[in-house]
């Protein structure tokens, strides 16, 4: 039974408000989970609920949606027993009562939602990846870092959001981790070798203002290299170009580098050409969420060349990918709790995906929190691989630090995902 449940305004890693809630059950285990926040956001999301009010933190307050779990949530759970995950999920669907989580705010509800699985967990003595999906044998996924940062993540030139490394040819999750955090290192060396700024983006990337797209992609290869491991073979390439973000008039703009317009068709062949040049296994949002017709058209022409990855255009949402699964759009979907809003409809997306032979691929926000349920959530769904940032930052290496700790605890029990996880 829910002894008390509770919501207080925190921070995320930009220092905007976010939603943290707190559960404690009759048996006094008690635990929180804490909501991320997005930046490039899918126009189909669950709504974040934020204050307006001008006068604290520019309007991003999430005050409202702390007080709706501190009141009418707080009235309807306490004093309940719940069967499962579902049936406490379900109570905060219908209370808040709208489709897309408008009225108590995807924030709120996710947060407890994660709390909820937590303190069953907890009050259960097991680990969240067992509480959120019990199995014989775990994977441990590769972790895709973003070690380039550029669009709306970093004030920089860069048109394309993410640049990945995907360090696969590893025995283990410990050794693929060394060996990103070596490239990474070699490449702050490289960058500033080549009298570039190294700072770092939103996710813990570095943000250089580089000559062009391609720079980052060579500057990548070159630090790869520079670590002592062979491009493709150890360790190969991932994209989030996140293009609904350059979307403009039926057109991809690069609104940050040279202005250039490219048709549906020209963006297609830049990847092939892309795909062809460079060891790059993954490719998400390569096409913007309102670009349907191109989407099938991308996903006829590399889909079996590359994992492409639907970030907008499915929004974690179980109704949109059965459509794009109906339509042969793409053949891998990003996981973010926050999109949907609640751990029931996430693994309900994921378990859809996973029946249609596509892929999942979990993901952080770039507005993320000490919160490392995603690190489970990887490990509990067998997804195989993970984006969660660069090699620094607490926020990003956090979950890292989970995954370390999860595939010690596993032992014998927990396999390395390696390069057979990509739909290539
Ligand atoms: P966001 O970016 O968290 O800012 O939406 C991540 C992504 O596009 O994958
Ligand atoms: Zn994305």
């Amino acid at each position: 039974k829910i002894k008390n449940i509770m919501a207080r305004e925190v921070l995320d890693s930009r220092g905007n408000p976010t939603v943290e809630a707190e559960i404690t059950l009759e048996d006094g285990s008690t635990a929180r989970g804490i909501s991320p926040s997005g930046a490039s956001t899918g126009e189909k999301e669950a709504v974040e609920l934020r204050d307006g009010d001008q006068s604290r933190y520019q309007g991003k307050g999430v005050e409202k949606a702390v007080a709706g779990i501190n009141q009418e949530v707080k009235r309807t759970v306490i004093g309940s027993a719940f069967a499962d995950q579902v049936a406490f999920d379900q109570v905060l669907i219908d209370l808040d009562g709208t489709p897309n989580k408008a009225r108590l705010g995807a924030n709120a509800i996710l947060a407890a939602s994660i709390a909820f699985a937590r303190v069953n967990a907890v009050s259960k003595k097991i680990p969240l990846y067992r509480q959120l999906i019990e199995r014989d044998t775990y994977v441990m996924p590769v972790p895709c870092m973003n070690v380039i940062n550029g669009g709306r993540h970093a004030d920089n030139n860069l048109d394309f959001q993410e640049f990945m490394i995907a360090p696969h040819n590893a025995p283990s999750f410990k050794e693929s981790i060394r060996m990103g955090e070596e490239v990474f290192h070699s490449l702050r060396g490289l960058l500033k070798s080549k009298g570039y700024y190294t700072g770092v983006g939103d996710e813990g990337g570095f943000a250089p203002n580089l000559k062009s797209n391609e720079e980052a992609m060579e500057v990548i290869l070159e630090a790869i290299q520079k670590a002592g491991y062979k491009p493709g073979a150890d360790i190969s390439i991932c994209l989030d170009p996140a293009t609904s973000e350059m979307w403009q008039d039926g057109k991809y703009l690069f609104y940050k580098s040279d202005q250039r317009q490219l048709s549906t068709e020209e963006l297609i062949t830049l990847w092939d050409k892309w795909i062809k040049q460079y060891p790059i296994v993954l490719l998400e949002d390569g096409l913007g969420e309102n670009d349907w017709k191109g989407w099938k058209q991308m996903t006829a022409a590399l889909g079996n060349k590359v994992e492409l990855v639907g970030d907008d255009i499915f929004c974690t949402n179980p109704a949109i990918i059965a459509e794009g699964i109906r339509e042969g759009i793409g053949n891998s979907v990003l996981i973010k709790l926050n999109q949907i809003g609640t751990i029931t409809e996430t693994l309900e997306a994921v378990k859809l995906a996973q029946a249609n032979n596509y892929n999942c691929f979990i993901s952080h926000r770039s507005g993320e929190t000490e919160d490392t349920t995603i690190a489970d959530l990887v490990v509990a769904t067998n997804a195989g691989h993970i984006k969660t940032g660069s090699g620094c930052r607490s926020e990003r290496i956090s979950k890292f630090n989970q995954l370390l700790r999860i595939e010690e605890e596993l032992g014998a029990k927990a396999s390395f995902a390696g390069i057979k996880t990509f739909k290539i």
